[in-house]
């Protein structure tokens, strides 16, 4: 693909049109990209490898660029497969070239890689790389998104090349914005560290960046701005919306209607915002996002085996995984005989970080009946209170 950079720093990656699932669990609607990036200078360097699906397409797209030149380098921020696989083609094709990573890095290579070690750089915080009019700075950003993970700066152009940071689903052509898919990638892999973001954003701050190189997605310019407020928000577990989010899991169709009913009785009440997802049909990444999006979530859930069911379980173990902290939840559940669900959401938020749950439940029986509704009401009133 033909993505300017600069004149000197250009786009090598490739789009996987054909990709369901990333990482075996995130739908995919639009694909994946597998960013790469090559710099060329007195000497040049390659940022990043990609997946073993796109390694074909990712030397035919550096053959292009490098026009009978040689690499000297291939620079790994991260060492997941989806970016590691070609380490060992590139290793092959280019025996003179270095491979430059983190120390952690280094110690976790033989994991993913064959490349003899004696080729490899291993490069500490601040450690720069002069390649001409370029020079790279390094900076160590661990666990965001695996321990070894670096990022690095190029002064000459301002481009900051962010690893898994920064990225999102798609591939860098697909026809969306950046925000909803980014949100979901960023929720669901790097969302448990928060701290760890946030330790890349203050070194992010002391950078005149101009443009974002991730390893995933479009390439990041006019947007920066909207884009660094976002993961700010996002990484200090603040809700991004004003507003609630309804999760339901409903057997037969009775929860379902109650919350149908509980998202029309907080839209007429002037609730700023309000968004919903059937557990048992709906993407779980997108739920899990929807989640922290907001300020407030309330759970409507049968109640099943002593317990909540499944959906709901599953949904409260991937929040929990994830950190969800700093939010208001609002418990709703329903049971035929026995009623286990409050009980069973309760005790696993109360094992979360600074949730606000409210005293204020409502319990259905099989159907919603009209005492139920005006318990609904009194819950919306409640909530909005505290969105
Ligand atoms: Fe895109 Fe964490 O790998």
């Amino acid at each position: 693909m033909d993505i300017r950079i600069s004149d000197t720093v250009k786009y090598v990656g490739v789009n996987d049109y054909e990709i369901d699932l990333f990482e075996s669990q995130y739908m995919l609607e639009n694909g994946m990209a597998y960013n790469s990036y090559i710099i060329l200078d007195e000497k040049i360097a390659v940022c990043d490898g990609v997946d073993k699906i796109a390694y074909e397409r990712w030397m035919e797209n550096l053959d292009k660029e490098l026009n009978g030149r040689t690499p000297d380098y291939l620079i790994v921020h991260h060492l997941e497969p989806d970016h590691s696989y070609s380490i060992d083609m590139f290793a092959n094709k280019y025996p003179e070239a270095k491979i430059i990573m983190s120390a952690n890095a280094l110690r976790m290579l033989a994991q993913f890689a064959d490349v003899d070690t004696s080729r490899v750089i291993a490069v500490k915080e601040k450690e720069t790389l002069p390649l001409g009019e370029h020079t790279l700075t390094f900076m160590m950003a661990p666990m965001v998104h695996w321990p070894e993970v670096m990022v690095s700066y190029d002064s000459k152009d301002g481009i900051l090349f962010s690893a898994d940071a920064f990225g999102k689903f798609g591939t860098v052509d697909a026809d969306e914005g950046w925000s909803c898919e980014a949100r979901r990638y960023y929720f669901n892999i790097v969302g448990k560290y928060g701290k760890q973001v946030q330790a890349l954003l203050k070194k992010a701050a002391e950078l005149d960046i101009k443009v974002i190189c991730p390893l995933h997605g479009p390439v990041l310019t006019d947007t920066i701005p909207e884009v660094l407020k976002l993961y700010n928000t996002w990484s200090s577990y603040e809700p991004e919306d004003r507003g609630v989010f309804i999760a339901c899991a409903s057997i037969h169709g009775n929860t379902l209607k109650a919350a149908e009913k509980m998202k029309e009785i907080l839209e007429k009440k002037g609730c700023p915002r309000v968004a919903m997802a059937d557990l048992c049909r709906e993407d779980m990444a997108e739920s899990v996002e929807d989640g922290f999006r907001h300020s407030v979530l309330l759970c409507m859930a049968s109640s099943y085996d002593a317990g909540v069911f499944a959906p709901m379980s599953d949904y409260l173990h991937h929040l929990k995984h994830k950190a969800f902290q700093n939010r208001t939840v609002a418990l709703v559940e329903n049971t035929s005989w026995a009623p286990s669900a409050i009980r069973t959401m309760k005790a696993e938020f109360e094992e979360m970080q600074n949730i606000n749950i409210l005293d204020k439940t409502v319990s259905i029986k099989t159907r919603l009946t009209d005492e139920n509704v005006k318990e609904l009401e009194e819950l919306a009133d409640l909530i909005i209170e505290n969105v």
